[in-house]
């Protein structure tokens, strides 16, 4: 198809989510939270009571979860067994778990076929840890999100999370698989002294640079 893929990655409260929906509305792409389905997944194995660090309980656990993504307006929405689990994807628990559940490769594998899949449908800006790693590689264009570590810690106090987000950090750049790292040929981008209006001015200057 033509349709094409912006590829944004980077840590926890860097500002990237809000970067990338704003970014995708000014485009008018459809906006691809691949978090969420980590969350999702996360969210159903603790909801089954099933050990997030015990790998074969999970995988085998994956194999009867039915995961089913669509879009509502500009923005992609998840259904897991029927159920789109909303506020509760942000919840403690699923914090916590998030990590372990998604360095299985297996979780990873079957996660990377259902967010190529978007595709199809549409050109997308698509955000998480391994967009320009991983999942899209061939498209040029990848932008690094990162911001000043005093601009993040003041923007987890305001969600409310602070170790946990340094614990997933550490978990997400440190596992074998698909590690966050900047990707060959990404740009990075500091939001620390951008509004959120001129990071997005400044995302469209990188993408006019890549393309
Ligand atoms: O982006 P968000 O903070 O919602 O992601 C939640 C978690 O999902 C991350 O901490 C990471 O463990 C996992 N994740 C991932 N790969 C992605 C996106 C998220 O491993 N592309």
């Amino acid at each position: 198809s033509g349709n094409y893929v912006v590829a944004i990655d980077g840590p926890a409260a860097s500002g990237k989510s809000t970067l990338a929906r704003k970014l995708a509305s000014r485009l008018g792409l459809l906006m691809v939270n691949s978090g969420a389905i980590y969350r999702a997944i996360t969210w159903e194995i603790v909801r089954e009571n099933i050990n997030p660090e015990d790998s074969d309980a999970v995988i085998s656990a994956l194999e009867k979860i039915d995961i089913e993504t669509g879009r509502n307006g500009g923005v992609s929405t998840i259904r897991i067994n029927g159920v789109q689990p909303g506020d509760e994807l942000r919840s403690e628990v699923v914090n916590s778990n998030v990590s372990a559940v998604s360095a299985i490769p297996k979780v990873r594998e079957k996660v990377v076929q259902l967010l190529r899949d978007h595709l199809e449908h549409s050109s997308l800006v698509m955000e998480g840890r391994d967009i320009a790693t991983i999942v899209f590689p061939d498209t040029p264009y990848k932008i690094y999100i990162t911001a000043a570590e005093h601009v993040r810690a003041a923007r987890r106090h305001k969600v409310g999370e602070v170790d946990s987000v340094k614990r997933r950090d550490a978990a997400d750049s440190g596992r074998k698989t698909a590690p966050l790292k900047v990707a060959d040929g990404a740009e990075i981008l500091d939001t620390s002294d951008h509004t959120i209006e001129s990071g997005v001015d400044a995302a469209i200057e990188i993408l006019k640079r890549q393309g």
